[in-house]
């Protein structure tokens, strides 16, 4: 039924408040394999002690079928912005280079420069699109995810939601809409938002439609709330500040891929950290470590996980410590407070070899050109996310699965229906590529506009991986049939109930 829809379009669209424009660029886009799609960057390496080395490329090897003119490989002259100053100051009176993850954290999150910090970043006028700002569903079927694993909890009376880098705030937003007739689940929910960017904080209240009120007991701090399901929200720079002791749902899309990570490089004397230096004529470029660095450990934890023939072929290995850091905190919380964590990021299920990218205005860039005016993000090693979480009691891993099926199996193409029978012929067509790019795999086949504005689908790129406390079992697969029939009834009742009532029915 959905294909014969999907194949059915013929106009343009745009129109929903979380549509994208037709041109948006995700962040993970365009490499050719799935098993191995690495994105190689092409940044010359300075080897401070080797000579033995690959010659570096002229050109970024990445596939570039995404991409409309493609950039330029030459550092464009620009004035030097205060970030960059900034992290030449860094390197100079440290007197040597910093590691990759160091110019990672500075260019994104430095707390008045950074990447995030000062402006809006997403959609058709920012750098990149993510899934919430694609389609509602997105959001939507995250609020079902939770709500079965609240239902699993024995619906306990109050619930830290906790979302991790909320972006525009558009992914809660949508879930809190998508579950607002459930008195019980909304009632029960305390929103805290982990975000480091104040123009996001400001962007997120708006989205989350909140109002300032003075507390009940009248001393000075005021309490605010969310109009979608009068729920009370509060901000914080990192989980760490999120209060303990209630059972916690917490939530890191595109997340993981923006925390900062170590690279490393095989080279004649064994495995060297790539790092960031200045060159005489004052540009950035990359060196390798004369000896290990203190990151070195977390690389030698990462390889004990891997099979020795993984990284023998390798000539490139990422380690994100703080991605493993996280993860057990994360599992910790829940261990022992009860609940769990969805994690869906662009990655792989295993070790990422060099896929650290900087993309702006929807197209890819150089890496060292004018940080901070250019998003940074790499794939997420779920691998590594699993061990960490695996390594704490009380908890188990779920997945890695695909976006298309973890959005399949709480059914997404009902939901994607009942919009569909209820909508303009352009809704429609923002509907179906929204559709296509949360679940298709690759260009659209239904598309009939321009190739360049082709829809890629995401849904074999992006993954969903769900850690819950032990006692519960998984809510990613299988899912609970029931709660997440009476919820897609619930978000679908305004279009066509019948209909799906009786989709559903006949699945049974
Ligand atoms: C790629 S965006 C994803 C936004 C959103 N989840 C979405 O899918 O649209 C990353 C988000 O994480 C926030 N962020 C990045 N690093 C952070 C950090 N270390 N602490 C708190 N927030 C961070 C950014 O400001 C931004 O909101």
């Amino acid at each position: 039924m959905l294909r014969k829809f999907l194949l059915q379009a013929s106009t343009r669209r745009n129109f929903s408040a979380s549509s994208s424009s037709s041109v948006a660029f995700f962040r993970q886009c365009s490499s050719s394999s799935s098993s191995s799609s690495q994105i190689p960057n092409s940044h010359f390496v300075e080897h401070m002690e080797d000579t033995n080395e690959t010659p570096p490329s002229a050109t970024i090897s990445i596939d570039r079928t995404a991409l409309y003119n493609p950039p330029e490989q030459s550092h464009e002259p620009s004035a030097e912005s205060e970030l960059v100053k900034h992290l030449k100051n860094i390197i100079k009176f440290r007197g040597g280079p910093v590691t990759v993850a160091e110019y990672m954290e500075e260019v994104l999150t430095n707390p008045k420069l950074g990447y995030y910090i000062n402006r809006d970043v997403f959609g058709a006028d920012g750098d990149f699109i993510t899934s919430p700002e694609v389609s509602q569903m997105f959001g939507e079927m995250i609020g079902v995810w939770a709500m079965c694993l609240w239902e699993q909890m024995g619906r306990p009376s109050k619930v830290n939601l906790v979302e991790l880098g909320p972006g525009r705030g558009t992914l809660l937003a949508d879930f809190l809409r998508g579950v607002s007739k459930f008195k019980n689940f909304t009632d029960s929910l305390h929103i805290h938002m982990v975000e480091c960017s104040p123009t996001l904080q400001k962007l997120q209240y708006r989205n989350l439609k909140c109002v300032t009120e003075d507390s009940a007991d009248g001393n000075e701090k005021k309490g605010i709330n969310s109009t979608i399901t009068v729920s009370p929200v509060s901000w914080h720079a990192s989980l760490e500040q999120v209060p303990t002791g209630l059972p916690t749902i917490i939530v890191a899309h595109e997340f993981f891929d923006a925390l900062p990570l170590h690279q490393f490089q095989k080279a004649s004397r064994g495995w060297c950290e790539k790092m960031v230096d200045v060159t005489e004529n004052s540009s950035f470029r990359f060196v390798l470590s004369p000896q290990p660095t203190p990151a070195t450990l977390y690389l030698m934890k990462r390889c004990k996980w891997a099979d020795s023939e993984e990284i023998f072929k390798l000539d490139h290995i990422e380690v994100c410590p703080k991605a493993m850091d996280l993860t057990q905190e994360i599992s910790k919380r829940i261990g022992i407070d009860g609940g769990g964590a969805l994690i869906i990021d662009y990655g792989l299920n295993g070790v990422v070899s060099n896929s650290l990218q900087a993309i702006r205005k929807h197209k890819f860039v150089d890496i060292l050109d004018n940080p901070g005016s250019a998003d940074l993000s790499a794939y997420v090693d779920f691998a590594a996310i699993r061990h960490s979480a695996e390594e704490v009691s009380g908890v188990s891993v779920h997945g890695p699965m695909t976006q298309s099926q973890f959005l399949g199996s709480l059914g997404i193409n009902f939901r994607v229906e009942a919009l569909l029978e209820n909508c303009t012929e352009e809704q429609a067509e923002s509907i179906r590529t929204g559709y296509w790019r949360l679940v298709g795999e690759g260009e659209a086949p239904f598309w009939e506009g321009p190739d360049n504005q082709t829809p890629i689908g995401m849904g074999t790129r992006y993954m969903a991986m769900a850690i819950v406390m032990c006692l519960l079992c998984s809510v990613v697969f299988p899912c609970h049939v029931l709660i997440i029939n009476e919820m897609l009834i619930s978000i679908c009742e305004e279009e066509n109930v019948k209909n799906i009532i009786v989709r559903i029915k006949n699945k049974k």
